[in-house]
């Protein structure tokens, strides 16, 4: 038996790839095609698919061409898989002429003729873009633009600063159309909202974006109490609009696969998760005025929250607060959380340093995160017998906003899952209500 076999991503599956299957499944009697893995895609720089791999691999089946479908999911496997299968034929598209030459040596390479004037690069681009306009133009708005270049299907249109002088710099300098004047201005030209403004109005921006149906991408601090989140959850709802938390950490690759790791009982069960995020800022800083709902708890808990939620739930019994003070805001807090089975402890600061790496304790093991752990791409898996332990690598591209807002474009186009729950999103919040409130607050 003659076997084949081809690899691609297929995304949004086309006329192209389906004669390219036929004349590689026409090579030969047995067709194996490997579709590559979103973090494989991810990896290799293609961040901009619209299907993800099941929808791929779906794609790939319904053209009855396959005879069987594996994923590729690291470069140098394509080697393994002629090995492993016994291939006589690797086949791949001729916009690839020459480049597999050196698998010459394990099988037959044959390049097949393309289908001229079809890409998914091409139907991707003819997808309608979200126009999204951003509130607030301050250093992460900066970050904001440039990565959203390099994901598909968004279009930066506006951008609105109550500082109207403010805002047509910050629209000058990044290439934006419209430094809108007003809100209902910025509003009347999208159809989806970042709020990148200070933290005391994200409640207001937010609400006032999905009561105008704008989807919404709120910065980090969420909102400061639970009836306010639960009150945009209900906009949003009512109006079918997406609201998510703009948590960088959440999106990106190596958090995601430490967070399905951990799930599956890789380090046994969870008893603690420790986490710290300081960020030394200047005292006359906005992020340090009191007034502004300024503090290490408001700028950076949302941190070492989210791997707190996400490995010990949210059903937390209490938490302990130990802040050290300075013209009334924490420039340092502690925060202990009680489980019924487990604990954890995380560390913020403004105006106090620490080592920023997390560490989550098993029965089994233990996961360790370097500085930054919020924006890694390496963490270790280790065990009492050291031979067991693994490294894990994951691209971190650019600044890594890229991530969430490829989520938040696909979760309004394509209504995709999303990574950080409302719970999560919920609990954040009541952890910076029951702080403001001062319950369990020891001031140092
Ligand atoms: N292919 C083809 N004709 C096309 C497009 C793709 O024969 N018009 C082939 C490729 O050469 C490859 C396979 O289909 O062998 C899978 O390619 P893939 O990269 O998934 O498709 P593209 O449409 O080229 O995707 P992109 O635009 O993202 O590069």
């Amino acid at each position: 038996m003659k076997k084949v076999i081809t690899y691609g991503t297929y995304d949004l599956l086309h006329q192209g790839h389906i004669n390219l299957l036929r004349r590689a499944k026409e090579l030969g009697d047995w067709l194996i095609v490997g579709v590559t893995t979103d973090n494989f895609d991810l990896e290799r720089g293609k961040m901009n698919t619209c299907n993800n791999v099941m929808e791929r691999i779906e794609a790939v089946k319904s053209t009855g061409y396959a005879d069987q479908i594996i994923i590729e999911e690291y470069k140098g496997q394509k080697i393994d898989d002629i090995q492993k299968y016994g291939v006589d034929i690797f086949a791949i598209g001729s916009d690839w002429e020459g480049y597999f030459d050196y698998l010459k040596e394990y099988c037959e390479v044959v390049y097949l003729p393309r289908t001229e004037g079809i890409s998914s690069t091409q139907l991707r681009e003819e997808r309608p873009s979200v126009k999204v306009g951003i509130i607030g133009t301050g250093s992460i708005a900066s970050r904001f633009v440039p990565e959203s270049k390099v994901v598909n299907s968004i279009d930066i249109v506006a951008a609105f600063n109550p500082d109207l002088k403010l805002g047509a710099e910050f629209c000058e300098a990044n290439g934006i159309p419209l430094a809108a004047g007003t809100q209902d201005e910025l509003f009347a030209a999208c159809d989806a909202v970042y709020v990148a403004s200070p933290h005391y109005t994200h409640f207001e921006y937010a609400k006032a974006a999905l009561q105008a149906g704008k989807h919404v991408l709120c910065e980090t601090p969420f909102v400061f109490n639970t009836a306010e989140a639960e009150e945009l959850f209900r906009l949003a709802d009512e109006k079918d609009l997406v609201l998510m938390l703009a948590h960088k950490t959440a999106y990106c690759p190596a958090f995601g696969h430490l967070v399905s790791l951990l799930k599956s009982g890789t380090i046994g069960e969870i008893v603690d998760v420790d986490a710290s995020v300081t960020t030394l800022t200047d005292e006359r800083s906005a992020k340090m005025d009191k007034e502004l709902l300024g503090g290490s708890m408001s700028e950076n808990a949302c941190f070492p929250l989210l791997p707190i939620f996400k490995f010990l739930g949210t059903d937390y019994k209490d938490v302990t607060f130990f802040s050290k003070m300075k013209n009334g805001v924490d420039i340092f807090t502690k925060g202990v959380i009680r489980y019924d089975n487990a604990v954890a402890s995380f560390q913020v600061g403004l105006g106090a340093k620490t080592e920023g790496n997390m560490v989550i304790s098993g029965t089994k093991g233990y996961a360790y995160v370097p500085a930054p752990w919020w924006k890694t791409d390496y963490f270790e898996i280790r065990y009492e017998d050291q031979n067991l332990n693994k490294k894990y690598f994951y691209p971190f591209a650019g600044e890594g906003l890229r991530y969430e807002i490829k989520d938040f474009i696909s979760s309004i186009l394509q209504g995709s899952f999303q990574k950080l729950s409302r719970k999560e999103m919920l609990k954040m919040t009541d952890v910076q209500e029951r702080y403001l409130k001062g319950e369990n607050v020891f001031q140092l």
